[in-house]
């Protein structure tokens, strides 16, 4: 593949370009909003001379690097590329618009892929011409950054696409994982435990999101608490996120979105950016010394058997591969471990014990035992030798 194109040069779109022109391609990065162009070049140029600050790149690389990147505002000066990657607005139907006006524009052998992280691969698919070249390229923010990406095949995606563009994104020095076309696929589903059993337990006055976010970071080695992620991410996107997998998943309890933090967005407090959250960001907060009790260890464990239950599940379900799933959480997310690895090494039984636990408390489906998880117990198998 020679040339890519990426449609919308937003947070996403600029920073695929600017990979996609480091691995020495020429890229076309085309927004409809002259603006948008506008800022695209200012932020690949920063980001460029940091890494050429950095030494990461030198000064020459950093030019001849901007210099493959032609920033235009005519959808037709995509035609002849060989890889078009979408990264507009998360709306079905501006994207389906969009691509009946691309299709007509490639050659017989492009590819076209979405980088959408909500919508379905199959259902974007559905109404091109030639829905076996279409393909989910899901990268993380920021995409200059952030190593994984998932690449989703929809149904109807031809198994020559898939293996090209695996290839293709490889050689841009990202890992890459294969992900089933399902709701959040790999990172955004099983990540969401993270966020939902914390909120679960503040909000049953369990604990304070302080208490949880200290047992987290330092039982679980996490770099931040959930509260402090959902602070650092934005709680009205984190909630969108949530959202989006519980209706995608027919409202299965496990995703349900919280009171809690639903009323964080109404009172405005998304955190951060909006200088108060679960914290106030107006008064540095103090890193917590608190000695840890056995409290903690019981707030941390109901966190990390709801991840090893989500998993387990996503690999039941053949979402991923065992190792594509420890894979996107390390890197994804950041996650100190592997989560079967990590189950392999609480002890497959003690999990099922763990989560039987929860469901003979509550009696909610939300605390059902994967499949997988009880069958490897009572067989005493285990997901690593
Ligand atoms: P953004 O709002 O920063 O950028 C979107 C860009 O698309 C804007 O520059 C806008 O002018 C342009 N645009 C809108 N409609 C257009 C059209 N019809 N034709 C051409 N350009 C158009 O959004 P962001 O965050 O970059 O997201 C883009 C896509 O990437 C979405 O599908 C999103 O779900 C996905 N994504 C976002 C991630 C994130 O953390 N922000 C992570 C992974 C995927």
């Amino acid at each position: 593949m020679k040339r890519v194109a990426v449609i919308g040069a937003g947070a996403m779109g600029s920073g695929i370009g600017q990979v996609a022109a480091m691995a020495g391609h020429e890229v076309i990065l085309f927004d409809a909003f002259p603006n948008a162009i506008i800022k695209a070049r200012d932020a690949i140029l920063q980001s460029l001379k940091k890494l050429a600050e950095k030494g990461k790149i030198t000064d020459q690389e950093a030019k001849t690097v901007f210099g493959r990147i032609y920033f235009v505002d005519q959808l037709h000066s995509i035609e002849g590329s060989d890889l078009v990657i979408e990264a507009i607005v998360e709306i079905e139907e501006e994207k389906k618009k969009l691509f009946s006006l691309i299709e007509p524009l490639l050659k017989e052998t492009a590819i076209l892929a979405s980088n959408t992280s909500s919508l379905s691969i199959t259902g974007l698919a559905n109404g091109l011409k030639h829905p076996e070249r279409f393909i989910g390229i899901h990268f993380f923010n920021p995409p200059v950054l952030m190593k994984l990406v998932e690449i989703i095949p929809a149904l109807q995606t031809s198994e020559d696409v898939t293996n090209k563009v695996k290839q293709e994104i490889t050689s841009w020095g990202k890992t890459t994982v294969l992900a089933k076309d399902t709701p959040g696929f790999i990172v955004n589903r099983i990540a969401r435990p993270f966020y939902g059993e914390a909120l679960r337990m503040a909000e049953e006055q369990i604990a304070t999101p302080a208490m949880i976010d200290t047992a987290v970071k330092r039982l679980g080695g996490f770099k931040m608490g959930p509260f402090e992620l959902m602070d650092f991410i934005g709680n009205d996107i984190n909630e969108a996120v949530t959202r989006s997998v519980w209706t995608a998943m027919h409202f299965d309890s496990r995703y349900r979105p919280s009171q809690l933090q639903v009323n964080m967005i109404r009172a405005g407090w998304y955190g951060r950016k909006s200088g108060r959250g679960y914290y106030d960001y107006k008064t540095p907060a103090e890193e917590s010394s608190e000695p840890l009790t056995d409290e903690h260890t019981f707030l941390f464990n109901r966190i990390l058997i709801m991840l090893i239950n989500e998993a387990t599940d996503a690999l039941y379900y053949g979402i991923a591969s065992r190792e594509d799933i420890d894979m996107a959480m390390t890197l994804g997310v950041n996650y100190p471990k592997g989560l079967l690895k990590w189950a392999d090494e609480t002890g497959i039984e003690e999990c099922v014990r763990q989560i039987d636990a929860l469901y003979y408390l509550y009696k909610e489906e939300r605390y059902r035992c994967s499949v997988l998880l009880r069958k490897m117990a009572e067989t005493k198998k285990t997901f690593y030798v």
